[in-house]
C-alpha cells in the first residue's frame, strides 16, 4: 500500500526542519524529553507509570459507576496539534469503562449538508446522555485552529464562532453537563520525531494524513491561532486545562487526574488521585509556542 505522503515525513526533515529540530531528534535517547523548557529531562519511568496509572484507572471505574447511578453527564474536549496525544490520553481514560456509557466523537471534516448547519449543530447530537461519558477527539474548536491555518472557513465565519462559543459552552455548563477541555501541547521537536516514527510504522500509518504533511511547515500559523483560540475561549465557566504532553506518560497521568479531582464521584481516594503537577497542567499561561 502506498500512502499519497509517503516519505513526505522524512523528506521535510532532511531538506526542510531547521538544523536544530534534526540535532536535537538525532541526539536523542529513546525516553529523552526533547523540549529544552519542559520541566523533566526524560520519560516517567515505566514503573511508576503503571502503578499510578492503576490507580487511576480504579477511580475511573468508581467514577463511571457514580455517573450511572446518579445519571451526570460527563464531556471531555481533547485539542492539540497533530501527535500531540489526544488519541493515546482517550484510550487511556476509555481503557476500563464499560463501553455502553463512554463513547469517543472523532467527527471527520463536515459533510455538505453539515457545512449548511449551524457550526455546533453536529455536534450537539453527541453530547452525553444521563450517566454518559464523552470523550470528544477534536471538536468545535477545528474553527478556531485548523480551519483557519488552512483556509477551510473566512474570517467572518471564525468571528462569528468566537463570538458564540463562550455562550455555547456555558449554556452546555448550566445545564449540567461537566465540561472539561483540553489543550494538550506538543513542542516542535517531539511533534517531528512522532510523525517520524507514524510513517515508518505500518500500524500507525493511518494516523499521517495530508494535513500533517502540509502542517509541517505551518507551525508558527498554528502557534497564533492556538495563541488566539485559547484567549478567546478561556472562560469561567468553560476553562482550558493545558497538558505539557511530551512526555506522553505525565501527560495522561495529569489529564485523568484533573477530571478525577474535579468531580465528586463516591468512594473517591484523594491518595490514588495524588496531587497535580502545576509545572505541566494548568492555566493558559503554562501554554508554550
Ligand atoms: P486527525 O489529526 O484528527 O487525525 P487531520 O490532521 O487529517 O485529522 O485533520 C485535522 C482536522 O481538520 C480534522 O478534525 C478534520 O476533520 C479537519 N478537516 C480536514 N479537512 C477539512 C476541511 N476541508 N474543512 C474543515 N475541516 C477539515
Ligand atoms: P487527502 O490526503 O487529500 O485525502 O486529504 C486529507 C484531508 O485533507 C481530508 O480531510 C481532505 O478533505 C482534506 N483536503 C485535502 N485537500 C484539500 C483541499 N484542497 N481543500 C480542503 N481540504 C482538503
Ligand atoms: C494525537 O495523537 O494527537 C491524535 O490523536 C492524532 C493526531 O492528531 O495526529
Amino acid at each position: 500500500m502506498t500512502l499519497p505522503f509517503d516519505g513526505a515525513i522524512s523528506a521535510f526533515f532532511d531538506n526542510d526542519a531547521p538544523q536544530s529540530l534534526r540535532d536535537a531528534i538525532k541526539r536523542a535517547d529513546n525516553n529523552d524529553i526533547l523540549s529544552t523548557s519542559y520541566p523533566y529531562s526524560e520519560e516517567l519511568k515505566r514503573k511508576a507509570y503503571d502503578k499510578q496509572m492503576q490507580a487511576m484507572q480504579i477511580e475511573l471505574v468508581k467514577m463511571q459507576t457514580w455517573a450511572r447511578e446518579t445519571g451526570a453527564r460527563i464531556a471531555c474536549v481533547f485539542e492539540g496539534r497533530d501527535a500531540a496525544g489526544k488519541g493515546g490520553t482517550i484510550k487511556r481514560f476509555q481503557e476500563n469503562l464499560n463501553p455502553r456509557g463512554a463513547r469517543v466523537v472523532a467527527l471527520s471534516k463536515p459533510s455538505e449538508l453539515e457545512a449548511t448547519q449551524w457550526y455546533f449543530q453536529r455536534y450537539i447530537d453527541h453530547l452525553p446522555s444521563g450517566g454518559e461519558i464523552v470523550f470528544f477527539d477534536r471538536s468545535w474548536y477545528n474553527r478556531g485552529v485548523v480551519e483557519k491555518v488552512f483556509g477551510f472557513c473566512d474570517d467572518a465565519q471564525r468571528e462569528h464562532f468566537f463570538a458564540q462559543v463562550p455562550d455555547f459552552e456555558k449554556m452546555l455548563v448550566d445545564e449540567g453537563i461537566h465540561l472539561f477541555k483540553f489543550w494538550l501541547n506538543v513542542g516542535r521537536a517531539e511533534q517531528l520525531r512522532r510523525f517520524l516514527e507514524r510513517e515508518k510504522d505500518p500500524l500507525k500509518q493511518w494516523k499521517l494524513s495530508w494535513i500533517d504533511v502540509e502542517g509541517l511547515s505551518r507551525w508558527d500559523a498554528y502557534s497564533q491561532a492556538i495563541e488566539e483560540t485559547l484567549t478567546r475561549s478561556h472562560t469561567a465557566s468553560a476553562p482550558w486545562t493545558i497538558v505539557r504532553s511530551d512526555d506522553k506518560r505525565r501527560a495522561r497521568i495529569e489529564a485523568i487526574r484533573h477530571v478525577l479531582s474535579t468531580l465528586d464521584y463516591d468512594r473517591k481516594d484523594p491518595k490514588a488521585i495524588g496531587q497535580p503537577d502545576a509545572a505541566i497542567c494548568g492555566g493558559p499561561d503554562i501554554w508554550n509556542a
